[in-house]
């Protein structure tokens, strides 16, 4: 059995008694692995996600926020490793589930996992995400680290169509938890399927791009700001003018100016 860092935090707090939880009565180590695996076999998952949000609620005297947000978010990478919800799963290399900082105050999102971000299981690892970096480093004065990067589906279409209204409906589910868990300020969703999603619009890009809009899941609103898909720069570079000045309305925004 694969023991990831999941398995070992919750042994850990299952061995040193921080948890009173019938569960973890148990001394033996499988049974322990067992019973999380199997809570992860539920159709969607969600008594998986429960088990560790409860676990990690009542670990918050031990771990710091990052910690517990990193331990949540792995908690649901190992759903999606083992996902078939849609027909995606059937071509992938790799999922495709999310990088960066799990504490960010910003996310970007973009559509769907390319050909190398496939291959490497990261988000924008590309050609497209070479632009992507470089503008993070020139308008926003850091590195793509310092932020969490994901998209709308998890796993790459092929020969990189866009993904349709099943598998994204299908996907949707996994995005909105790792919103929830993240708890970022702003949202930039990169290029018009990211865009129109979130924003749950029709509405052209030329329309949204660089301004502000709201995003709300349970108790929190967030700022959304859409900006052009790197690829579309890629492919119309006179735009990339339009792009950078989008960024700075970025920064402006980390920065709390209007
Ligand atoms: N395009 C996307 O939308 N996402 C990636 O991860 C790579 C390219
Ligand atoms: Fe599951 Fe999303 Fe991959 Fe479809 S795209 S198989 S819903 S992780």
């Amino acid at each position: 059995m694969k023991t990831n860092k999941r398995y070992t935090v919750l042994l850990n707090h299952a061995e040193s008694g921080c948890i009173n939880d019938p569960v973890f009565d148990s001394d033996s180590i499988t049974e322990v692995q067992n019973y999380i695996n199997k809570s992860f076999e539920h159709s969607d998952g969600s008594d998986g996600y429960e088990l560790v949000d409860n676990i990690a609620e009542k670990s918050i005297k031990f771990w710091d926020e990052k910690e517990m947000k990193s331990l949540r978010l792995d908690s649901i990478r190992s759903v999606i490793d083992r996902c078939k919800f849609c027909g995606l799963h059937k071509y992938r290399q790799n999922t495709v589930f999310g990088s960066g900082n799990p504490d960010a105050e910003l996310m970007f999102i973009g559509e769907a996992p390319g050909y190398f971000e496939d291959k490497k299981g990261i988000p924008f690892v590309g050609s497209s995400g070479k632009l992507l970096d470089d503008a993070i480093e020139e308008c926003l004065g850091c590195e793509r680290h310092k932020f969490y990067i994901t998209n709308i589906v998890k796993c790459r279409p092929l020969d990189n169509r866009n993904p349709n209204a099943i598998e994204i409906g299908a996907c949707m589910p996994y995005l909105k938890k790792q919103i929830d868990i993240i708890r970022p300020n702003i949202i930039v969703t990169l290029g018009k399927i990211a865009s129109q999603i979130l924003l749950d619009t029709g509405k052209p890009m030329k329309e949204m791009r660089g301004k502000r809009f709201e995003y709300r899941l349970k108790d929190r609103v967030c700022t959304v700001i859409p900006v052009y898909h790197p690829s579309y720069i890629l492919r119309n570079f006179e735009t990339i003018d339009k792009w950078k000045i989008d960024f700075k309305k970025i920064s402006y925004l980390i920065k709390g100016k209007k």
